[in-house]
């Protein structure tokens, strides 16, 4: 990787830091954030897992999980009090990044959450049997949607990223995700917070993913990376071949925004947050 190499370690936390990356929009880039930013962490001297939370298993996919019907996934853990050590899995040719994958059965876990004790801090309570001591981050892969699987990341973390999409609308439902935020803080998670926003999509062409970025910005200054993820062909055609961007092509912009990204998270204290 050009001179900054991969051979370069960043800076471990002292204790293992916990991520969810949110947000209630569609395809605004979640999904890609959390792997490749956790391909970069791992790629740089980090051990990290990944946790899918999405039925989608968008993630999982990336992270070139196989599963079948038999595979148990984070809804067993989930509803089922199975531990997460068992079922994390190596991710295929980047060591030290593991994956807790998503199967479909996640899909009812919404409405069989209802029904339990605790349904939101089910998945701090797996988090809490399970030694982190051997980990320096954790990355939750949010569905699109506030509901109680988004509500069990937010109990079971420390911070928040939110990826916001270069495009009109950003910002709508963007209000909505902050009160959450401060509900599960008040109510359910008194450390957490918004610890960090990325810019995803960006299109130097378009006067209108500067606007947003410019808005952003100004309205959650030093929240907001100062790198901003480029909309790249290669990072979308990645997860075809399960792979993240960060081994499928290191040298693409996309590839190496993220890289740049992750250094920015690996030495930023956890910072003042919001929320
Ligand atoms: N920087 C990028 N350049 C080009 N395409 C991108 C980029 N980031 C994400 N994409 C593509 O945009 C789509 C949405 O991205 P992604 O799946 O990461 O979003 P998401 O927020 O996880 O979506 P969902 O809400 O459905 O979970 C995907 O097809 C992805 O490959
Ligand atoms: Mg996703």
């Amino acid at each position: 990787m050009s001179g900054r190499g991969r051979e370069e370690i960043w800076p471990r936390p002292r204790s293992c830091r916990v991520i969810s990356v949110a947000n209630q929009k569609g395809g605004v880039g979640k999904t890609t954030t959390t792997v490749n930013i956790a391909a970069a962490l791992a790629m740089h001297g980090q051990r990290v897992l990944v946790v899918d939370l999405d039925p989608q298993g968008n993630a999982s996919t990336a992270l070139g999980m196989e599963r079948d019907d038999q595979t148990r996934s984070i809804y067993h853990c989930l509803v089922e009090d199975e531990e997460i050590r068992k079922l994390a899995k190596p991710v295929p040719d980047i060591p030290d990044l593991w994956c807790a994958p998503a199967t479909i059965d996640l899909a009812g876990a919404e409405i069989e959450l209802v029904s339990l004790v605790a349904r939101e801090a089910r998945l701090k309570r797996a988090f809490s049997a399970y030694d982190t001591s051997d980990l320096d981050y954790i990355l939750i892969d949010c569905p699109p949607s506030l509901g109680l699987l988004t509500v069990n990341a937010m109990v079971a973390c420390d911070e928040v990223m939110i990826p916001i999409q270069c495009e009109y609308y950003a910002l709508e439902g963007l209000g909505q995700l902050l009160r959450n935020v401060e509900l599960v803080k008040s109510h359910l998670n008194t450390g957490l917070s918004v610890s960090t926003i990325l810019l995803t999509m960006y299109d130097a062409r378009t006067r209108l993913s500067q606007q947003v970025a410019d808005e952003v910005r100004s309205h959650f200054g030093d929240l907001v990376l100062r790198t901003q993820v480029p909309r790249s062909v290669r990072v979308s055609e990645a997860p075809s071949y399960a792979q993240s961007v960060m081994t499928y092509d290191p040298m693409s912009t996309g590839a190496m925004a993220y890289l740049e990204a992750a250094r920015e998270i690996a030495h930023r204290a956890e910072g003042p947050g919001v929320g």
